[in-house]
């Protein structure tokens, strides 16, 4: 890595990739006029303010200010170096760099130690399905996974494989290929000995089910007991390759069908997951025993804003369900929840009803996460009874009262109205005060009855306009390398009043001396600075007239000089102000022409 990728691959590469296509792989993008839309990787929101923009081969965000090109939006997401993103897009579009690259896990630097763990994950996932599918020692718990209704196909779509009741097997066999034992411990594959210091395999006689990352490396196990031994599953430890917070089982399988159904369902296990595949829902996922994490939401967002809970329907699952599902739709997700009868969990309804009414009758007939909570809330009260009635219907109200639409807000108030025999009024009434009680609570006081009207200092206005004026004046520099000569000519001198916007200036007109077009990708990377970085991004996107008139040039430099003037105008009204103290009226006259002449210049 230490070989500097020369200036010319850089924009050979830049001018291959299409920007629109990489942040494709990472944020679900709609077409707009001339620019695409989606919810910003970047921060957490629920209506897109990321826009990324073809023509010019750039991105922003106007909610966090995230903004660059294509090598930025890597650099930042994937936490990759310059280097590695110019060879991870090298790669890409086929650019022969002419450099030794080290294997990589999706881009990243991966070091002689993280590669031996991935390969010793690799090789035991081979032998694992070999000895399960092909071997007598395997022929039992074959069995046992063809009487759960596992099918070959999904057994080796899903590499399921079989660990040997043998306590060296996987240290004997890693060691025989000179995989070091401190490191195949740290890979949790092996368990050192306290008292002598030997090692023995962690996983025996297990059912193995391989754990991928998001790039289809293995990089952990999980082990089921083939009867009642516990644990039921036995996992792979957090490791330098698994991070149990970031790994969503299955994600690399299910995200062309995620992406291409445009939701994605959420299991509590990846049996559920295995299962759910084998009647036809290809877009499921599952955490690996742990609850949803902020790590798993980002990852999700990233193709999908629509999920479906199916978690197992039983008491511990519906609660489960309720938090994951509040931890989504705080991320800004759309919601929708999967019930089965008899408190049942995905893959025992699957083998007891069939696959079609799965697809059908429960994933088909999910419930929408307010008509979830209509449900959630109803459980362990009897509905008979005035007093929990009464909390029922004021628990509802609350959840009622979250909802922005009026229509939706209507719509529930009706059907409650309608299930109680209650008036639709009263309702709606305790529906307001609740709204405004919690309102009280969230913000801690009462609102101001009114907020005061904006109003502008004349400086402040004369601020707001020059700051407008230099951001235009900048946006068509960069657009027209001769407009950007001719401000520099008209300002005589004189520079910007904002020293964001002269540093951006000064870089500018350093570009144009050897590019003889605009490229606002190209120019991104010239910046040396994070922050203007980002400022010209947001000034790109910027819609502006195509072209520059006399006029509106002349317009825009006034302001940018009228600014100076007031600058020139407060100092001289201070010396006015020290003339007249000291009674020196000769002197005051003077200031004072001076002012009204610089007055009248703004
Ligand atoms: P479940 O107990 O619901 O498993 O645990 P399951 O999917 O129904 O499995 P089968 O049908 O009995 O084989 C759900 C998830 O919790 C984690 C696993 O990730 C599992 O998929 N888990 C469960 C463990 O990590 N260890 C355990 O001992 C049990
Ligand atoms: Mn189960």
């Amino acid at each position: 890595m230490a070989d500097l990728i020369a200036e010319e691959k850089i924009d050979q590469i830049r001018q291959a990739v299409d920007i629109v296509e990489v942040i494709s792989d990472y944020v679900q993008l709609k077409k707009q006029g001339r620019n695409y839309f989606g919810l910003c990787p970047f921060h957490g929101e629920s209506t897109p303010s990321f826009s990324v923009s073809p023509d010019k081969q750039i991105f922003h965000c106007f909610g966090c200010g995230a903004g660059g090109n294509v090598f930025t939006f890597l650099m930042e997401l994937d936490g990759l170096s310059f280097q590695e993103t110019a060879i991870k897009l090298a790669a890409k579009v086929n650019i022969d760099l002419g450099i030794n690259l080290p294997q990589s896990q999706g881009g990243k630097k991966v070091s002689k130690e993280l590669q031996a763990m991935l390969e010793a994950h690799e090789l035991l996932r081979k032998f694992y399905h070999h000895l399960l599918v092909n071997t007598k020692e395997g022929q039992q718990a074959l069995e046992y996974l063809l009487n759960r209704g596992f099918t070959q196909e999904s057994i080796d779509k899903f590499q399921i494989g079989y660990s040997l009741n043998s306590w060296d097997f996987v240290y004997k066999f890693l060691s025989k290929r000179n995989f070091s034992p401190e490191w195949m411990e740290k890979a949790g594959l092996i368990i050192k000995r306290e008292r002598d210091g030997t090692y023995f395999d962690r996983f025996r006689d297990r059912i193995m089910f391989p754990i991928f990352d998001r790039h289809g490396n293995t990089i952990a196990f999980s082990g089921r007991s083939l009867g009642a031994d516990e644990p039921k599953y036995l996992n792979s430890p957090e490791t330098a390759i698994f991070n149990k917070s970031k790994i969503l089982y299955n994600y690399h399988l299910a995200k062309p069908s995620i992406k291409k159904m445009q939701y994605a369902v959420l299991f509590e296990g990846f049996a559920d997951v295995i299962a759910a595949d084998r009647a036809g829902v290809e877009n499921g996922i599952a955490t690996m025993g742990t609850a949803l994490t902020d790590e798993h939401i980002s990852l999700l967002r990233q193709n999908v804003q629509t999920v479906t809970i199916c978690y197992d329907s039983d008491k511990a699952g519906i609660e489960a369900a309720y938090r994951a599902g509040n931890h989504l739709h705080d991320a800004g997700f759309q919601i929708k929840v999967a019930i089965m009868t008899d408190g049942m969990d995905p893959d025992e309804y699957i083998q007891k009803n069939g696959q079609d009414k799965f697809r059908n009758e429960v994933i088909g007939a999910s419930l929408t996460w307010m008509g979830f909570k209509f449900l959630y809330y109803r459980r362990g009260k009897n509905l008979q009874h005035e007093g929990d009635q009464l909390a029922y219907i004021e628990q509802i109200i609350k959840e009622i009262s979250k909802l922005d639409k009026a229509v939706e807000r209507d719509h529930y108030l009706r059907q409650l109205a309608t299930e109680f025999s209650l008036s639709l009024e009263a309702l709606m009434q305790q529906q307001r005060q609740i709204y405004f009680a919690e309102k009280r609570k969230s913000t801690g006081k009462n609102e101001p009855a009114q907020k005061p009207l904006l109003s502008f200092k004349p400086a402040e206005e004369l601020k707001t306009k020059y700051v407008t004026a230099e951001r235009r004046l900048i946006a068509h520099m960069l657009k027209d390398r001769d407009v950007a000569y001719k401000v520099q000519e008209l300002l005589a001198g004189t520079t910007f009043n904002k020293d964001e916007h002269q540093a951006i200036i000064t870089y500018l007109l350093g570009f144009y001396e050897d590019h003889l077009v605009p490229d606002a990708s190209s120019f991104l990377t010239y910046i040396q600075d994070d922050n203007l970085r980002r400022m010209v991004v947001d000034i790109e996107m910027m819609s502006i007239n195509d072209e520059l008139t006399t006029q509106e040039l002349t317009d825009y430099i006034k302001q940018v000089l009228n600014y100076q003037n007031l600058l020139k105008i407060r100092e001289k009204e201070e010396e006015l102000k020290e003339a007249e103290r000291e009674k020196n009226f000769t002197k005051a006259a003077e200031v004072l022409t001076e002012i009204n002449h610089l007055r009248k210049l703004l």
